[in-house]
């Protein structure tokens, strides 16, 4: 993970530094750090803790070089401590790494053995002493990095500079991203790499990225590529849609609480992608890979709340067009080796396009010959240049670390594409296909309504704050919420949460039922509310402390039972899911917030997990 930049400048770097660096929070922000050239020598400023205490750091003892490098850090070896913190350094070389490398006990052991000293337990340091070594046995910095490189195993991307060098910055990638940016106008001359285009989009929108085992030698003239066997190579600019705009949180203390309020705008928009209103019809913007029509099993693969928006997506191919469906986390899949029909699909469903399990995930399916469809929110993103269609979510930014309007946003494609499956298998009608879209037209107005009961569950929140553990309910197409709703808790708030299917209840976490657990219950009104009451009457009987998100006439038929009950507006509920999840995210939300949590950065997590 982490994210890294670096800049050869025409003038002091450490601002354009820490502008990037800002961009790049969402890939960690235990620490962060930079180095620069100051008349030849290198020097550093480190802090642990997120990026303002860096800014406060540089405010006292600003760094004025031209050159420079720059990192946001997610820990993976070695604590978030300032001596942890890149850039990692030697007298000759510093640098800044995303990745893990895997050797590095080797390597260390190696080098240790040759006299070198480390001063951090992190695994990136040894890639300034494995360079430095090559430059003490007499190789030039480029020579220096290029021996050094195929001695690397893991999955990485670095940038370098050398002390006494500065016009030169280096940078390589080994199946972590990393791009390269080209000064144009009043920047011209000026060149820059980082881990994504939008940490560059300040500065250029014209880049280049590094393919696998690439490196790549900077000087305010040139950018030379080489591929992983060392020959040049060309790698094409691109110019990125990128926006150079830094996204603020509007009139929201959180930028959490303004996306879930984006999200009637924004599931809107990316359903108007998708169909085609007047007409009543799914109209995809793009060709399928392969004819639905002649699919005997889908595969989507995703992470985290990513996932759980494909195990929703299960219950509607099922659905709406008999379709088997094989739901996958993306980190246990490749592992599995699974067999999959070389003719075959493969969704995988990303916010950021970059998590390293789903992107894995993405390159095991195609190896084993099936087509790659995407759905992601970053559309320069690794996934969407490596697969075959990319369906986009229209979210926006999103810039809380806990997805919000982009897991709404995928499920918005889901449905759209379940339908277009629906249709194309033969199974939905052309009627059945209109009355469902309407229905699909009228979830952002409903999510609007929805979120009518945030003042409801701050009240709510304040009584979440108090306890340790919540258990979350929900059958069919709920349960997946239920895992979200669990997920979304524990991860900004800190309290313990599992999510269950209802009818699992009784199968073992029944015995958790007391006076104490809130146990929060998904209800839409569905093919499975019966079922889902009688769950309901099983926590009730036990004296559980019963949280009911339904329509008024559940409530109402509750109200002697139910501690509390969340409003929904009454609707059909094949996509209830949309809306209910904004009742799901307000308790995560304001539960944190009661709980004086940072709800964006919540502790030990980063919006983009580019690491196994
Ligand atoms: C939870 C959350 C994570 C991500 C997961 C996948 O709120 O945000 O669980 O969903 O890390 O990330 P993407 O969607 O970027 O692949």
């Amino acid at each position: 993970m982490c994210g890294i930049v670096g800049v050869l400048g025409l003038g002091p770097v450490q601002n354009l530094i820490v502008e990037a660096l800002k961009r790049l929070e969402y890939r960690g922000y235990d620490s962060a750090g930079i180095a620069c050239l100051e008349n030849g020598k290198l020097s550093r400023r480190r802090a642990s803790g997120k990026l303002r205490n860096l800014e406060e750091r540089l405010a006292k003892e600003p760094l004025a070089g031209s050159t420079g490098i720059g990192h946001t850090r997610w820990a993976t070896h070695g604590k978030a401590t300032e001596n942890n913190a890149h850039p990692h350094a030697t007298d000759k070389i510093a640098v800044v790494h995303n990745g893990i490398i895997e050797n590095f006990r080797e390597l260390r052991e190696e080098l240790r053995a040759k006299g070198r000293h480390f001063a951090s337990q992190t695994d990136s340091e040894v890639i300034a002493h494995l360079v430095t070594q090559s430059l003490d046995e007499g190789l030039s910095p480029i020579e220096a990095v290029a021996a050094s490189l195929p001695r690397l195993k893991g999955a990485f991307a670095f940038a370098m500079i050398f002390a006494g060098e500065d016009n030169l910055l280096i940078g390589a990638s080994q199946g972590a991203p990393l791009a390269v940016g080209f000064g144009e106008d009043d920047r011209a001359g000026e060149m820059f790499l980082g881990s994504d285009a939008l940490a560059l989009a300040p500065f250029t929108q014209q880049v280049a990225y590094l393919e696998d085992g690439d490196m790549v030698v900077l000087t305010h003239d040139s950018a030379s590529f080489r591929d992983a066997s060392g020959l040049p190579v060309e790698r094409r600019r691109i110019r990125t849609q990128a926006s150079a705009f830094l996204i603020d949180k509007g009139n929201h203390r959180h930028f959490m609480a303004k996306e879930i309020h984006e999200q009637p705008e924004v599931v809107g928009r990316t359903l108007g992608h998708y169909l085609d209103m007047s007409s009543g019809h799914v109209a995809l913007p793009f060709e399928l890979p392969v004819d639905p029509a002649t699919l005997s099993r889908l595969t989507i693969c995703g992470c985290g709340t990513a996932y759980f928006s494909a195990l929703m997506a299960k219950y509607w191919f099922e659905r709406f067009a008999r379709l088997p469906v094989d739901v996958e986390i993306a980190s246990e899949f490749r592992y599995r080796d699974p067999p999959l029909d070389p003719s075959g699909l493969t969704i995988v469903v990303s916010q950021s396009g970059e998590t390293a399990d789903t992107l894995a995930a993405l390159r095991c399916a195609k190896g084993k010959g099936q087509k790659i469809l995407a759905i992601v929110n970053v559309a320069s993103s690794t996934m969407s240049r490596e697969a075959d269609v990319v369906a986009p979510t229209l979210a926006g930014p999103e810039i809380g670390v806990a997805s919000t309007k982009a897991f709404t946003c995928q499920l918005a494609v889901f449905a759209a594409l379940a339908l277009a499956f629906g249709r194309a298998r033969g199974v939905l009608g052309a009627k059945e296909e209109a009355r469902l879209i309407g229905e699909l037209m009228a979830v952002p107005g409903l999510m609007a309504q929805a979120l009518k009961c945030e003042s409801a569950i701050e009240g709510l929140a304040r009584e979440i704050g108090k306890v340790r553990d919540v258990l979350y309910l929900g059958r069919g197409a709920a349960y997946p919420l239920a895992l979200e709703g669990a997920l979304k808790l524990k991860e900004i708030s800190y309290i313990h949460a599992e999510g269950y299917a209802a009818g699992e209840l009784k199968h073992g976490p029944i015995a958790l039922i007391d006076g104490d657990m809130p146990v929060i219950v998904i209800a839409p009104k569905d093919a499975v509310l019966e079922k889902t009451i009688s769950n309901m009457q099983e926590v009730a009987a036990r004296g559980g402390r019963l949280i009911l998100i339904g329509d008024e006439n559940l409530a109402r038929d509750f109200a002697g039972e139910a501690e509390a009950s969340i409003i929904m507006p009454e609707f059909p509920a094949d996509f209830a899911g949309m809306v209910y999840a904004i009742p799901i995210q307000l308790i995560a939300y304001h539960t944190a917030v009661v709980m004086g949590k940072d709800a964006d950065q919540p502790r030990n997590l980063a919006k983009s997990v580019t690491v196994e």
